[in-house]
């Protein structure tokens, strides 16, 4: 069992976060296996779209907190900050089919994606600032883009879920269908048929506008993000969702 499953088919490369016992969490394995996968798919000529999901009942719950915890990411070569990096760099379309619980980065990668589909149980959540930490992946600079200084205010700062309408009416996803999967695949494979090097080359212009301004970000946000789960804040909500577990 790998909490990682790649499949390539019709030129798509479908990607399964699966750790499914966990909510798909995030362990440094996990983002250095989605490191190397990504990295083969650059590269590989044959794979014309990648597609990511999660096994289970929840896309993820973002990183695991034990994790956070016990071996704090430090640095630009931590495998979390490799991971960012690599989709904020990922040339070819990155298309995310998400239900259930999509927390932490398993909102923020939704801004690297170019294309996400989601169920309509889906629900959002970055509470980074509930947990004692700051925006990351450059959500700081590029939600309050999509959708506003205010309601972007009013979800870092509350730390509350959204739903699949609202965060369609933000923007953030392209439509909301039974089965995203599906339709994530469906619309991988329309691109895969579409010229290659058109694809990539139209991919970097629709993104060069603020790649190096979210590069910027990412790089204060990590320095932040670093310092702040050393905090006392973050080790207080950290006891405390252990101690939810615990009590079950
Ligand atoms: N890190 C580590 N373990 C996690 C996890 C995380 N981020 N999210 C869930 N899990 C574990 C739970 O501890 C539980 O493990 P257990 O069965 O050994 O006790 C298991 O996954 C199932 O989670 P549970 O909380 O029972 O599921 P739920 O459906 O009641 O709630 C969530 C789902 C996602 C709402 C809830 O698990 C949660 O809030 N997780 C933390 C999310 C988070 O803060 N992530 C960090 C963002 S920066």
């Amino acid at each position: 069992m790998t909490d990682i499953l790649a499949e390539v088919a019709d030129q798509v490369l479908t990607i399964t976060l699966n750790r499914p016992a966990k909510k798909n969490a995030l362990t440094p394995g996990m983002y250095t296996d989605l490191n190397h996968r990504l990295a083969e798919a650059a590269g590989d000529f044959g794979i014309r779209a990648v597609v990511i999901t999660g096994a289970g009942s929840a896309f993820t719950a973002g990183n695991d907190i034990m994790d956070f915890m016990n071996t704090p990411p430090s640095g630009e070569d931590s495998p979390v900050m490799q991971f960012l990096a690599t989709i904020h760099n990922f040339p070819k379309p990155l298309i995310a089919a998400v239900h259930g619980n999509a927390v932490g980065i398993g909102t923020t990668m939704l801004m690297h994606c170019d294309l996400v589909y989601a169920a309509p149980d889906s629900k959002f959540a970055m509470p980074f600032v509930s947990l004692g930490l700051v925006p990351e992946a450059g959500s700081s600079l590029i939600f309050p883009k999509l959708v506003g200084h205010v309601k972007a205010s009013e979800i870092f700062l509350t730390g509350r879920n959204f739903s699949a309408t609202e965060a369609l009416e933000m923007k953030l996803i392209n439509g909301i269908e039974e089965l995203p999967l599906a339709k994530a695949v469906e619309m991988a494979k329309v691109i895969a048929e579409q010229p290659p090097e058109a694809v990539i080359n139209s991919k970097a212009l629709l993104k060069s506008a603020d790649h190096e301004a979210i590069t910027a970000v990412m790089r204060v946000e990590g320095e932040l993000f670093g310092m702040a789960l050393q905090s006392d804040e973050a080790a207080t909500a950290f006891m405390k969702f252990l101690a939810k577990k615990q009590k079950g």
